[in-house]
C-alpha cells in the first residue's frame, strides 16, 4: 500500500518509521511518503491559508496550493467545474456526499463489502464536522492500494477542495476521529493511519488477535477481558472458567462478558447489533 500524507508539518510523521508500522515499511508492506504543502507555494512567506471569506475568525487554507499539490499528487491536470455544479443548493451538496463513494473509474463505492480492493487513490481530509472514521472504515480502506491524506490546520481547508476532487472522480473521504477538535489533522490521520494499516496482511505477529477484538465482525462488541498469569495477584483471582481448559465454556464466559459489557459503556453498540445474528444461547441482557 501506497500512503501519500501533506501537511505544513511533515516532521510531524517522522514517528512513523518507528514501531510496527516502521517495520512495515521495511517489510515492504507499506510505502509512507509525508510531503510539505508549502513546497507547493509560489510566494516568499509559503503562505497556505488566508482570511475567512464571510469573515469570522481564524484563517482557512487556500485552495490554490491544496490544488496544485493534489493534482501533482493524483497525476491530474487542473480544470475548471462546470457552471451549474456551482448552485450551492441542498441537491448539489447531497451529489457531493460521501456515501456510496465512486471510484475514479466510476464503479460503485465498496462500503458494503471490506473484503473488496478499493480501486484507484483515496483522498482522505480530517475534519471535525464529518462522519465519525470507524472500525469499518478501517477495514474498507486497509484493500486500497493508494491512500492520500491531506491535514488541515487553522480553522480548516476550502469547501471547494473536496467538492473538485470528488467532481474529478476521486473518492474523496472526510472523517472526524471523535466529537472533539484537535488544533490539526496531524494527530487525527496518526489515528487514522495506524488503524488502517494494522490490518494490513502480514502486519501484525499474531492476525488472530485482529479477529477477536473489539469493534470487529458482523456482531462487534467491546472485547471480553484479559488476564494473564498469576491466576492471583494480590488477592484478585482470574475467573475460574478460565483456567477450566474448556474451551465451550470459555467462548460462552467470553461471549456473555462481552455483552454484558458492550450494555454497560457502549449502549449504543448493542443498538445496532443485527438481531438475527446473535448467538441462540445471548442472554437477554
Ligand atoms: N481536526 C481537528 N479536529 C479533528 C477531529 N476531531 N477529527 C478529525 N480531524 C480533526
Amino acid at each position: 500500500m501506497k500512503i501519500d500524507i501533506v501537511s505544513v508539518f511533515p516532521e510531524y510523521f517522522e514517528v512513523l518509521n518507528l514501531s510496527l508500522l516502521g517495520k512495515a515499511q521495511e517489510k515492504g508492506l507499506v510505502e509512507v511518503t509525508a510531503h510539505n504543502l508549502r513546497d507547493w507555494t509560489h510566494d516568499v512567506h509559503h503562505s497556505v491559508d488566508d482570511t475567512p471569506v464571510g469573515g469570522g475568525a481564524g484563517m482557512v487554507m487556500k485552495p490554490e496550493v491544496w490544488g496544485e499539490c493534489l493534482d501533482e499528487l493524483l497525476h491530474l491536470e487542473p480544470t475548471t467545474i462546470a457552471s451549474d455544479a456551482n448552485e450551492d443548493d441542498d441537491a448539489a451538496l447531497s451529489s457531493e456526499t460521501q456515501a456510496p463513494a465512486e471510484s475514479a473509474d466510476g464503479t460503485a463505492g465498496e462500503a458494503d463489502d471490506p473484503k473488496t480492493t478499493v480501486p484507484g487513490p483515496v483522498l482522505i481530509f480530517p475534519n471535525p464536522s464529518a462522519p465519525l472514521f470507524t472500525q469499518q472504515d478501517a477495514t474498507e480502506l486497509s484493500h486500497a492500494d493508494h491512500l492520500l491524506f491531506g491535514c488541515g490546520r487553522y480553522e480548516g481547508y476550502d469547501a471547494r477542495i473536496p467538492r473538485y476532487y470528488r467532481a474529478q472522480g476521486v473518492d474523496v473521504r472526510e472523517y472526524s476521529i471523535g466529537d472533539y477538535v484537535l488544533n490539526g489533522g496531524e494527530v487525527a490521520v496518526s489515528v487514522m493511519l495506524e488503524a488502517i494499516t494494522r490490518l494490513l496482511p502480514g502486519f501484525m505477529g499474531n492476525a488472530a488477535s485482529i479477529v477477536e477484538e473489539s469493534y470487529t465482525g458482523e456482531n462487534a462488541l467491546l472485547e471480553h477481558r484479559q488476564y494473564t498469569k498469576p491466576a492471583d495477584w494480590r488477592g484478585i483471582k482470574v475467573p475460574d472458567v478460565l483456567l477450566s481448559g474448556n474451551h465451550a465454556k470459555v467462548d460462552r464466559f467470553r461471549r456473555d462478558e462481552a455483552l454484558a459489557k458492550t450494555d454497560e459503556l457502549r449502549p449504543d453498540l448493542i443498538e445496532t447489533l443485527d438481531c438475527t445474528k446473535l448467538d441462540k444461547a445471548d442472554r437477554k441482557t
